[in-house]
């Protein structure tokens, strides 16, 4: 017969290694049951043979039992503990752990000039113009003719306008890049009878060279409105809610003579410098007022061109440029940010 002593090493060998590979808390307690257990387990059962042993043998083998024991015991709980943690270990990876901070999202959002330009056709459709929007290649009639340009007038020339080599309309005179939205005007009242209320946003291109404050390609938004009993009044009213809505402040607004060949009179429009309430500063040149845009009753020519009757009817129109009033809502002093598509400049709108 083997030792005891052997018998007694083997078994610790046995039993450290199947703890050691437990495959879980169940698997471990049944190694538990099979060597410590109280009625059953085979350490239990040697410890009761010693009964037999001589004096000397008990002691020794009574000393060896009681250190398998100890080894054994301390095994499973390092065992346990290790299960324990691999189960807290894989529940965190699992779970959800709702105090970790959340994954960012690059959340996408409109150009500086796309929201100026809603926030301005808003403050119309709100009054209950329409929105008309048209091609940016035109006829030389919708851009210039109909709105009373003369042949010879200097915006004709190539240094202001984009032609279209090669590419001529019905009248063989060549295409261009639309100069501003006011060609929209001019398609829609050739289409629709009074009464108008439209606003056009949209891109518009001038051979310009490219600086601080000017670019080739830039935006518009272009209102017209056609109806009975129109006066400059009616004009003064939007353009100064328009104010208000945009910049805040009390929508003061003044009119100056100026000349656009479709419109009579022809008027630019200051809006009150809301960076100095009017006081004067840097940025309205101490005069307490911001160029803003160009407006004017529409002239009777342009009316009778779109076949409409001036004896009639009258209207207004006017052009806002969407980089002016961005640039002057938001405090920015160079256009060319705009295009340029930096993001350290796009996340701050
Ligand atoms: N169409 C003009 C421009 O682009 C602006 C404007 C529109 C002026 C309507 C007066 C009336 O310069």
């Amino acid at each position: 017969m083997e030792p005891l002593k052997d018998t007694l090493q083997t078994l610790q060998d046995e039993a450290l290694r199947r703890i050691e590979s437990a495959a879980d808390a169940i698997a471990l307690e049944s190694l538990r049951v099979e060597y410590l257990g109280r009625k059953e387990g085979r350490l239990t059962q040697i410890l009761r043979s010693l009964a037999q042993l001589s004096a000397d043998e008990k002691k020794a083998i009574g000393q060896q039992s009681n250190q398998v024991k100890g080894l054994l015991e301390e095994a499973l709980t390092r065992k346990q503990e290790s299960i324990e943690k691999e189960k807290i270990d894989l529940s965190l990876k699992t779970s959800l752990d709702l105090t970790l901070p959340a994954t960012p999202w690059m959340r996408g959002k409109c150009h500086p000039l796309t929201q100026v330009m809603d926030d301005i056709v808003s403050v119309f459709t709100r009054l209950g113009f329409n929105i008309a929007e048209g091609p940016e290649v035109e006829t030389d009639f919708n851009n210039f003719t109909a709105l009373n340009h003369p042949p010879d007038h200097p915006a004709r020339d190539s240094h202001d306008t984009f032609y279209v080599k090669d590419f001529k309309d019905g009248a063989n005179v060549p295409l261009l890049m639309r100069t501003h939205t006011s060609p929209v005007q001019v398609r829609y009242m050739t289409t629709h009878k009074p009464p108008v209320y439209i606003v056009s946003p949209g891109r518009v291109f001038r051979h310009e060279a490219v600086d601080a404050t000017h670019s080739y390609v830039f935006h518009q938004v272009e209102g017209l409105a056609i109806d009975t009993d129109i006066s400059l009044a009616d004009l003064k009213g939007v353009l100064s809610l328009f104010a208000k809505s945009l910049f805040g402040g009390d929508g003061g607004i003044r009119f100056r003579p100026s000349y656009f060949p479709f419109v009579e009179p022809g008027i630019e429009v200051d809006i009150s410098c809301t960076l100095c309430q009017g006081k004067g500063c840097s940025v309205c040149k101490n005069t307490g007022w911001i160029e803003m845009l160009g407006a004017g009753l529409v002239n009777p020519k342009v009316l009778r061109t779109v076949g409409y009757d001036p004896e009639q009817v009258s209207g207004y129109a006017f052009g806002i440029g969407a980089e002016r009033v961005a640039m002057f809502k938001y405090g920015i002093n160079d256009i060319r940010l705009f295009y340029e598509n930096d993001l350290r400049f796009l996340k701050q709108f």
